[in-house]
C-alpha cells in the first residue's frame, strides 16, 4: 500500500476537512470521491504546490466543494473545520503552524521528522491522542497522530515519546529494531568516548523499548 493510501484509511468521515500543505492534493481526492466530506479547503504555502491540487480538482473548485488558499499553515482554515490533515513536513514545522494559529478540531497528522516535538506539544496544550503509530510503506516507516483539540487523558512514558502509543504493536517493533541495527552499526565507527556513550545509552534505551509488554 502506497504512503497516501495508508494514510487516508486513518481519515474519517466529517462535514468539513482541510488539507494543509496539500501539495497535490491526493488526500483531498479520496476524500471527496468516497464521500467522506461534503466541503472541503486546500491549502499550502507554495502557490506551485497549490496549482497542483487545484488543478487535480478543478471540478470540485469550480462548483465551490473544494476552496483553494494559498497560506501559511491554518490561517486561511475556519477554526471550526471538522478534520484537518496536515502531512508530509516536518514536526517542527506542524508545531510551528499550531502556535502559530490554534490546534485543529480533530486531526490527523504524519510529520516527516522530529515526531516527538509534535507529541510533546499536543499533550502539553490539552489535545487527546487516540491513535499514535508508525506505518510502513515502501520499505519506510512514518508515524500518524490522530486526536481531538481537548479532552486529554494520554499519560506518555518517556518510551512513547519516542516510539508512539502503540509500543506492542509489530509494525512499532519492527520499525525499533530498524533503528536499532543502524544504531549498532554506527558504533562500528570510530568515534569519540562521548558520542559513543550516548550511542550506546540510546540502543539500550531501544533494548527496553523491544522487551517492554
Ligand atoms: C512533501 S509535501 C506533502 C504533501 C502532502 N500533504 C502529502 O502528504 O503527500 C509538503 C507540502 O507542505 C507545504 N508546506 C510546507 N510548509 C508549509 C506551511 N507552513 N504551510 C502550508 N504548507 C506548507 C509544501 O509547500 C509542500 O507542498
Amino acid at each position: 500500500m502506497d504512503r497516501i493510501e495508508k494514510l487516508c484509511s486513518y481519515l474519517d468521515k466529517c462535514t468539513t476537512f482541510a488539507d494543509v500543505g496539500c501539495d497535490h492534493g491526493y488526500c483531498t481526492r479520496y476524500m471527496l470521491k468516497n464521500g467522506l466530506c461534503e466541503a472541503a479547503v486546500i491549502s499550502d504555502i507554495s502557490a506551485k504546490c497549490l496549482q497542483k491540487a487545484e488543478t487535480l480538482l478543478a471540478d470540485y473548485v469550480k462548483c465551490g466543494t473544494v476552496k483553494a488558499v494559498c497560506c501559511n499553515g491554518l490561517e486561511g482554515v475556519n477554526e471550526d473545520t471538522g478534520q484537518v490533515l496536515i502531512a508530509g513536513m516536518g514536526g517542527e514545522e506542524i508545531v510551528s503552524i499550531f502556535k502559530n494559529s490554534f490546534i485543529p478540531q480533530n486531526f490527523v497528522l504524519q510529520p516527516m521528522k522530529n515526531t516527538r516535538a509534535v507529541r510533546e506539544y499536543l499533550l502539553q496544550n490539552g489535545a487527546q491522542i487516540s491513535v499514535d503509530e508508525p506505518f510502513e510503506s515502501g520499505g519506510k516507516f512514518y508515524f500518524v497522530i490522530k486526536g481531538k483539540r481537548s479532552g486529554n487523558s494520554n499519560k506518555y512514558a518517556e518510551s512513547q515519546l519516542e516510539y508512539g502509543l502503540n509500543l506492542s504493536g509489530e509494525i512499532t517493533k519492527k520499525y525499533v529494531r530498524t533503528e536499532l541495527t543502524k544504531k549498532r552499526a554506527y558504533l562500528e565507527r570510530d568515534l569519540k568516548d562521548e558520542t559513543r556513550l550516548k550511542i550506546e545509552e540510546e540502543i539500550s534505551f531501544m533494548e527496553g523499548v523491544l522487551n517492554e509488554d
